[in-house]
């Protein structure tokens, strides 16, 4: 799959899935018009799920931006949406970013880990409150890797590492292959940075 194409075929990544309650819900990439939607979304977001997940503002402004900057050349978004029409809801945003960060390269530096910029990419996950801890997260990871090795890439490093105060991120990330690499201190706690291959 060319990752370039997917802005302009948004469907060939979209798949329909049964929440666990049974509801139908929807993966598939975000869209330029969706900010409202991401805005929402963002806003709905729990101070305890900010505490642990920062890639960026969580504003109305900050979803305005993503959107109109969308690139899937530079990575890809993926909703998890319910609802049709003007009553879609987000209730899940995954961030895969192509290439590793700044930031997070040079800490792996340290570790004498070297990234690749075609087969390395960036994860950041989220869930809406109100369906954490549901099954929905594991949905969208493994679409997700499936998408990400159709996009050539071969590792998947998390996005400014996970917090060991936050068990659940750590129990996702080693379900999914995720494994520890090293350590470092950020946001008043240890944090583990976690590679894992596709
Ligand atoms: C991390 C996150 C994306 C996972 O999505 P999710 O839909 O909640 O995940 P799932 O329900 O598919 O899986 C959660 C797993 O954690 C387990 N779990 C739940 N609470 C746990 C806890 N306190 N300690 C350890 N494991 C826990 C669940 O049993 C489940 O594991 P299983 O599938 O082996 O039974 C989501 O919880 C989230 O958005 N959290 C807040 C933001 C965040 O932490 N993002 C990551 C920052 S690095």
């Amino acid at each position: 799959m060319k990752p370039t194409d997917i802005d302009a075929n948004p469907e060939q990544i979209s798949k329909p899935i049964h929440l666990a309650s049974g509801e139908p819900a929807l993966l598939r990439p975000l869209q330029r018009g969706d900010a409202r939607m991401l805005g929402q979304y963002f806003l709905g977001l729990s101070e305890a799920t900010r505490r642990v997940y920062g890639p960026h503002a969580f504003d109305q402004e900050t979803a305005d931006r993503i959107c109109a900057e969308l690139d899937s050349g530079q990575g890809l978004r993926l909703l998890a949406t319910r609802g049709s029409g003007a009553a879609e809801e987000v209730i899940g945003y995954f961030i895969l970013v192509f290439g590793v960060h700044e930031g997070d390269r040079k800490r792996y530096q340290r570790l004498d880990i070297a990234f690749d910029a075609e087969g390395d990419c960036t994860l950041a996950p989220s869930v809406a409150d109100a369906y954490q801890s549901a099954g929905l997260g594991s949905v969208m990871m493994e679409h997700l890797r499936h998408i990400a090795r159709d996009c050539g890439r071969k590792r998947i490093v998390l996005w400014g590492g996970v917090r060991q105060d936050n068990p659940r991120a750590v129990h996702f990330y080693r379900k999914f292959g995720f494994e520890e690499k090293g350590e470092f201190y950020a946001g008043g706690v240890n944090n583990y940075d976690m590679i894992a291959q596709l």
